[in-house]
């Protein structure tokens, strides 16, 4: 672990789920004081990848439902908290950063969930090239 997430959840519920939910709360990354030297040049990139654990969430399922269409799927297919190994990736929005706190937007962790890890968003996939597997059938569902 190198941080922890400080954000407005402190329970799974008041986190936005399913379709259409927005992501634009805003927290704060808290990294360690022995890793602060890992954050130089960090303010130059507008987004980042977080790494980071499940550490509220009990056991997997292979296969099971999650709120966009209540429909099963294999858990690789799915972002849902209940993997084999409990970890989660957030896209954040870099809005400032003071010492080793990086104020940040679009948090959809608990408050205090530990950080493993920090990497520069770069996407380089078109936006054509990306296919949404079984989520853009449930959106266009959604949307009749
Ligand atoms: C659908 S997951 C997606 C998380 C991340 N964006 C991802 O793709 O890995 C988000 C849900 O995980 C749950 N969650 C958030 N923080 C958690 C934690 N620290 N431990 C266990 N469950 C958590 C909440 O129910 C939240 O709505």
């Amino acid at each position: 672990m190198i941080g922890v997430a400080r954000t407005p959840y402190s329970q799974t519920k008041e986190i936005p789920k399913g379709l259409g939910a927005k992501h634009d709360a805003m927290g704060t990354l808290e990294i360690l004081p022995e890793f602060e030297t890992g954050l130089t040049d960090i303010e130059g990139f507008s987004h980042l990848f977080v790494l980071w654990v499940f550490d509220r969430s009990e056991g997997f399922e292979l296969f099971g439902t999650v709120p966009i269409d209540g429909q099963p799927h294999g858990v690789f297919a799915t972002r849902s908290p209940r993997r084999p190994n409990p970890i989660g990736l957030t896209v954040v929005e870099l809005l400032r950063r003071e010492g080793r706190m990086l104020h940040v937007r679009g948090v959809d962790m608990l408050d205090a969930t530990p950080i493993l890890d920090l990497k520069p968003y770069l996407s380089s996939i078109p936006a054509e090239k990306l296919r949404r597997g079984w989520i853009a059938g449930a959106e266009m569902r959604a949307t009749k």
